[in-house]
């Protein structure tokens, strides 16, 4: 199976998917990193992991459709099977769900539906949970349809928060957990262990 990743930030999920596959826990092969701004730290993450990437930056396109069909046509041109969010901060165009139809996941840091939704990314998601007074938080991998956060949940893993929790804290333990098992929730849904659609 043939999985390219898709990022905007910093990549540790990138990297750690890329490890999986060639330390055996995930049965595919990452083809390629698309990103799409071109300061993303996951680029050179890829560039040291000799996976092939590529900046597709919508500001470069005349329209959000233009930007979706070259999304739509790179990951034909690499014969990818499955699509792997791993913090990516733009919606995903319809050329490329349609091509992908239960095929796109995503991973958010905190326990969908709640503190999901456009803009809660990053620390805002890990300041709300703590706001909130929530006595845990955790992670969710789900399935991406069109709208930010809302498609079906596959999985979740969760974590209590410590009195003297505190975001840096928080995120931590969240990129740890997110390791974990991002890549092999991947895998039990590439292999069909987990069955969806
Ligand atoms: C992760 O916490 C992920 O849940 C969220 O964005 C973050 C990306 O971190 N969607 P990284 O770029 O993989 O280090």
């Amino acid at each position: 199976m043939k999985i390219a990743v898709l990022a905007s930030g910093e990549g540790s999920n990138f990297e750690a998917i890329v490890q999986a596959t060639r330390s055996g826990i995930l049965a595919a092969q990452v083809v390629g990193l698309v990103v799409n701004r071109p300061s993303a730290g996951a680029l050179k993450r890829a560039e040291r992991l000799h996976v092939p990437s590529m900046v597709i930056n919508p500001r470069e396109f005349s329209s959000p459709k233009d930007w979706d069909m070259k999304m739509a046509e790179t990951l034909k041109k690499w014969q990818v099977d499955w699509v792997v969010l791993a913090g990516f901060l733009a919606l995903i165009g319809p050329e490329v769900l349609k091509s992908y139809p239960n095929r796109i996941v995503n991973i958010h840091p905190a326990l969908l539906p709640s503190f999901g939704g456009k803009g809660m990314y990053g620390q805002r998601v890990h300041e709300a949970v703590l706001a909130a007074g929530e006595k845990q938080s955790g992670i969710t991998i789900h399935l991406v349809n069109e709208e930010y956060d809302r498609g079906p949940i596959v999985a979740q893993f969760k974590t209590p928060l410590g009195p003297d929790e505190t975001v840096e804290t928080l995120t931590a333990r969240i990129h740890a957990l997110e390791h974990e098992h991002y890549p092999r929730v991947l895998n039990d849904l590439i292999t069909g262990r987990i069955k969806i659609g």
